[in-house]
């Protein structure tokens, strides 16, 4: 497994306050991975620590294959980084900013023309870029962040709340412009507290909180793993014992509560199986009216997992 980040015991503290603690994270390359916890969790902290802002009080982290401890030049340009809610000078226009950033990066002249274009497209901000960030809408200027982290063709792009203060439309925008990126073949690696949007762009989560992670994985392993039970609603045209016999009898079934024509069916598998139970209950003479799985999501799983810890 290639990883793009990974450490190890890393702790970080500010006085008194233990921001990070023992953390222990993986992020395998070409996934776009969530990093999930409530404000205060060390989401930021830890991103800084990741990127050579802070250094971290112990541990170990590597990224993109290389040990970091404060700044690493050779790794910083490597990575593109959007701190969480980027400002721009409001003077400035769109274009104006990126050829700066082209600059800092060492990027030719006539390669920043060239980076630049790519990037405005990718971010969508095409057309607008020689209007002033000013006029800019939060979405915009959360988007030219994303542009700014592109510039130096980065292999990882670390986003720290790409969303934070955008409307619903902006939060569409903005994940939208995640899912390119990742189709680029660019590692991304984004901070959020909302859960509705890492279900929405991410592959893998890690969620964390009081600075240590608590679960770590394929999103939808983690949502089986901690979200307990599938549960199967089953209506039938009329009430049939055949049908319950049948039932009773799959090994993948545990336990069947009935109420009249419904039954509510407990799983013991996260696997999709309404195929079967549909067929073995046409098989034993049952007519389906209805059928609803309820797969808890990752809000829930979530939430009983903060309060568990
Ligand atoms: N510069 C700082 N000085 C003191 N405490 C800080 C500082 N930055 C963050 N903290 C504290 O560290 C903890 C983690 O914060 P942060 O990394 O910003 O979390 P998150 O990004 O998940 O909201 C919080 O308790 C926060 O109050
Ligand atoms: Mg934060």
């Amino acid at each position: 497994m290639d990883l793009a980040i990974e450490t190890t015991d890393l702790i970080k503290r500010y006085g008194s306050i233990v921001a990070v603690n023992h953390l222990n994270l993986k992020v395998e390359s070409n996934t776009i991975h969530g990093f999930l916890g409530p404000n205060g969790a060390g989401k930021t902290t830890t991103i800084k620590i990741l990127v050579g802002l802070l250094k971290p009080d112990g541990g170990r982290v590597t990224v993109l294959g290389e040990e970091v401890q404060g700044d690493n030049p050779d790794v910083r340009l490597k990575i593109g980084y959007m701190p969480e809610l980027p400002r721009f000078p409001k003077h400035l226009k769109g274009y104006e900013l990126l050829d700066i950033y082209g600059k800092m990066y060492g990027i030719s002249t006539q390669e920043r023309k060239i980076r630049i274009q790519r990037v405005l497209e990718i971010v969508g901000l095409k057309g607008r870029e020689r209007d002033f960030i000013g006029e800019y809408s939060k979405g915009m200027q959360q988007r030219l962040g994303i542009a700014q982290a592109l510039l130096s063709e980065p292999e990882l792009i670390i986003l720290d709340e790409p969303s934070l203060g955008l409307d619903p439309a902006g939060m569409v925008e903005v994940r939208g412009v995640i899912k390119e990126i990742a189709k680029e073949g660019v590692t991304v690696f984004l901070s959020s507290h909302l859960l509705y949007e890492v279900e929405q762009v991410c592959s893998h989560v890690s969620i964390i909180h009081r600075g240590a992670c608590l679960a770590s994985g394929r999103l939808e392993e983690i949502i089986a793993k901690i979200s307990g039970p599938v549960m199967l609603e089953v209506e039938l045209a009329e009430e049939s014992e055949d049908v319950f016999e049948v039932l009773k009898n799959l090994p993948f079934i545990s336990k069947i509560q009935r109420e009249n024509k419904t039954l509510i069916i407990k799983l013991e598998t996260t696997d999709d199986v309404r195929p079967q139970i549909s067929q073995a209950i046409t098989k034993a003479g049952g007519i389906i009216v209805y059928m609803n799985m309820k797969r808890r999501g990752l809000e829930e799983a979530f939430m009983r997992l903060i309060m568990k810890s």
